[in-house]
């Protein structure tokens, strides 16, 4: 505690992101990056930028990437946002949706950890919801009473750290069932295996998709996130950012992911590539004693039926491969590991068979 310090700071419990490490050698499968690098036409794009134009200010409304988000998914311009990644438009839901007097935001006990650090920053209230035995979503949890109460439900799909997704029936369900509740799906791995919900946005003018250029387009270092939804949704969070920060994606961002999203052929090609490696990534697990949940996800979620998993996080750091541990009730023997390319996969599995081995 500082005496500088608004009287809230002391309270907040910060985010905790996963390490970033320069060390040579090193594998990364820690906060699920993309190991294909970005677009060669965002990187082209990104380079062209790169002149006397970076003395203006970017185009506050990224309209051209706005415009380019819309024709992809076929929504209007004006039912799309975009954010300094997708953690800044996280960020804004909160503040802008979700704050509303006597009510409360639902979301699963399991879950992107971001979601209770923005509710304790902004002081939203919320309750979570524990996920069943199996940690999947219990529709019957957000049909009924306090569901319909609540200011938001909020969940990623596929959920993080699990992998496993709803169908959009489900989904569906849940905006339905309470059309006074903003219903937000972070879809930040949709395109791994899930469906979008973005098709049901003609039904539900409660629901709110948001999507990121940090996974399945590789652009995490450029921070680039957006949210699709109703005008009116919209409309308000754009309120929010324009008494927050005017000008959250600059040029280059603006430019890179322009381009990115225009590359059809290059985003379906990685991505593709990357489910591959995720199916053998599985079977190799399994076959080493792993339980691994399904995912439609770039990453697992396993647990090994005799290793300790704090202990398999420490000796894979050690032959300098990261994974993630979360040391969270439910989860504290489980690893949540990207999906990098299949010779990044063949080192975690040598690393690891060495490992059991040697515990065994
Ligand atoms: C479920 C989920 N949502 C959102 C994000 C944030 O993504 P970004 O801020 O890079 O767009 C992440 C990052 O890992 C995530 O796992």
């Amino acid at each position: 505690m500082s005496r500088f310090w608004s009287d809230h700071v002391a309270d907040l419990v910060p985010y905790v992101p996963g390490e970033q490490p320069k060390v040579i050698d090193l594998l990364k499968l820690n906060t699920n990056e993309n190991p294909y690098g970005p677009s060669p036409l965002a990187i082209k794009a990104m380079k062209a930028m790169l002149d006397d134009r970076l003395r203006l200010y970017p185009d506050p409304e990224a309209l051209a990437l706005r415009t380019e988000i819309a024709a992809c998914y076929r929504v209007d311009v004006a039912q799309v946002f975009v954010g300094n990644g997708s953690d800044e438009v996280l960020a804004h839901i909160f503040h802008g949706l979700f704050l509303r007097e006597g009510r409360q935001v639902l979301m699963p006990d399991i879950t992107y950890s971001f979601y209770p650090t923005y509710c304790r920053l902004y002081h939203v209230p919320f309750e979570t919801v524990p996920l069943a035995e199996d940690f999947s979503l219990r529709i019957s949890d957000y049909t009924d009473e306090r569901a319909r109460r609540a200011a938001g439900i909020i969940f990623a799909n596929p959920n993080a750290p699990t992998g496993m997704a709803l169908t959009l029936d489900e989904i569906s369900q849940i905006a339905g069932a309470n059309p006074d509740t903003v219903v937000v799906v972070d879809e930040a791995y949709v395109d791994f295996g899930a469906q979008s919900a973005v098709s049901l946005l003609d039904q539900h003018d409660n629901l709110l998709v948001v999507h990121t250029f940090s996974k399945s387009r590789s652009l995490a270092g450029m921070r680039v996130g957006y949210a699709m939804g109703s005008v009116e949704l919209i409309e308000g969070l754009r309120r929010v950012k324009d008494s927050f920060n005017s000008y959250p994606l600059d040029m280059l961002a603006q430019a890179g992911a322009l381009a990115a999203i225009k590359d059809t052929a290059y985003f379906d090609q990685t991505r593709k590539a990357i489910i591959q490696s995720r199916e053998q990534l599985c079977l190799d697990l399994q076959g080493m004693g792993f339980d691994v949940l399904p995912s439609a996800a770039n990453f697992v979620f396993a647990r090994h039926r005799v290793a300790d998993a704090t202990k398999l996080a420490a000796a894979l750091r050690e032959k300098h491969i990261l994974v993630r541990h979360f040391g969270l009730p439910r989860i504290d023997q489980y690893l949540r590991i990207t999906v990098g390319t299949d010779r990044d996969c063949r080192r975690l599995c040598v690393a690891l068979a060495d490992i059991l081995g040697n515990v065994q």
